[in-house]
């Protein structure tokens, strides 16, 4: 197992933002042109492509999906060059496969590293979220509250009311009877259409993204890269899993996963210091999405360490071949 000073943070994290851009970049002729599929593979293999010319020696422990499932950065896939720090990958190489093909806002490519067992490996199904941004109380708001008490606590923490306050959720028939609750507040809702790991990460810059707090039903995967750029950015989330069936509890037990109803805390999902990738594809409150100039592109990438809460935002002009 890595030891943690083996993990070298810092001279890690550039090559990471290369690889989220390399990712971002491969998707830029398929943005707006319908084809979602296409976009995510585009990603997925300039992801891996780049992955691989990293001196580490990596896992991917939050991938694509199950190896008989996916051919490429499955769950358990080794990369990089192997000479280098063992260190586990958290990655979703088109969050919002989606809003890309239909160039809707906020779609991003994301990656998070950090030493060996440092990231909680969660199965792919649902997981029940609450998120709010930094400088609150520990547990302020819990998964354990009604809905109308996390938006109360928070509005009285903040000195403000609950119509003050800005709620981020997904549009899935699923949350109709929360958005009625959260409605019944006086709070507002920015609805979303996908892409819950940008929501969450909105609640760590309210003044720029206009969000306060997110909640609802999202993909478990997803969380575990929410927390990981809370843990960069500062901010509180909490997650539970959610199974539908016999066969969601067996990819649980398969992760190791024995308390089905844990709620895990962001320093749950992410134990130790990690480092965070996201490039814009598409533009969006947090960052700017790809823009295309004749002979190049340029992109813009948030790239974060959480050992010393250092957040860049970084912008790559990529001269286009041709
Ligand atoms: P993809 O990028 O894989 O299309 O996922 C987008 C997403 O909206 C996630 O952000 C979210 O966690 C999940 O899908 C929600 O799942 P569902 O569409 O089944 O409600």
């Amino acid at each position: 197992m890595t030891s943690r000073s083996d993990f070298n943070d810092r001279m890690l994290s550039l090559g990471l933002a290369r690889v989220a851009e390399q990712a971002a970049i491969a998707t830029v002729d398929l943005i707006g042109r319908g084809d979602e599929k296409a976009a995510d593979q585009a990603a997925v293999n300039a992801m891996r492509e780049q992955l691989n010319l990293l001196d580490i020696s990596g896992v991917v422990v939050i991938g694509e999906g199950e190896r008989d499932e996916a051919p490429m950065l499955y769950i358990g896939e080794e990369v990089g060059s192997g000479n280098g720090p063992g260190v586990d990958i958290a990655l979703d190489p088109l969050e919002g496969t989606t809003l890309t093909a239909k160039d809707m806002p906020n779609a991003l490519t994301v990656i998070a590293m950090g030493p060996r067992g440092s990231m909680l490996h969660a199965p792919d199904v649902y997981m029940e979220k609450l998120a709010i941004g930094p400088g609150f109380p520990a547990g302020l708001v819990t998964l354990d509250m009604p809905v109308t008490t996390r938006i109360s606590a928070l509005a009285t923490e903040k000195g403000c009311a609950p119509r003050d306050i800005t709620v981020c959720v997904l549009e899935r028939p699923r949350h109709e009877d929360m958005i009625a609750e959260i409605r019944s507040t006086g709070a507002a809702i920015r609805l979303i259409t996908d892409g819950d790991v940008a929501g969450v990460m909105h609640c760590a810059e309210p003044s720029q993204t206009g969000i306060d707090m997110y909640m609802g039903i999202g993909g478990a995967p997803e969380g575990v890269l929410a927390a990981a750029a809370l843990k960069c950015m500062g901010g509180q989330i909490q997650g539970r899993l959610l199974f539908r069936n016999d066969d969601e509890k067996g990819r649980a037990a398969k992760a190791g996963i024995t308390d089905l109803d844990r709620i895990y805390s962001r320093d749950d999902m992410v134990t130790e210091d990690v480092i965070f990738a996201a490039t814009g594809v598409t533009s969006g409150s947090l960052l700017s999405g790809i823009k295309r100039e004749i002979g190049f592109n340029t992109t813009e990438t948030l790239l974060m360490r959480s050992k010393t809460g250092s957040v860049r935002r970084m912008t790559y002009r990529n001269p286009t071949q041709g």
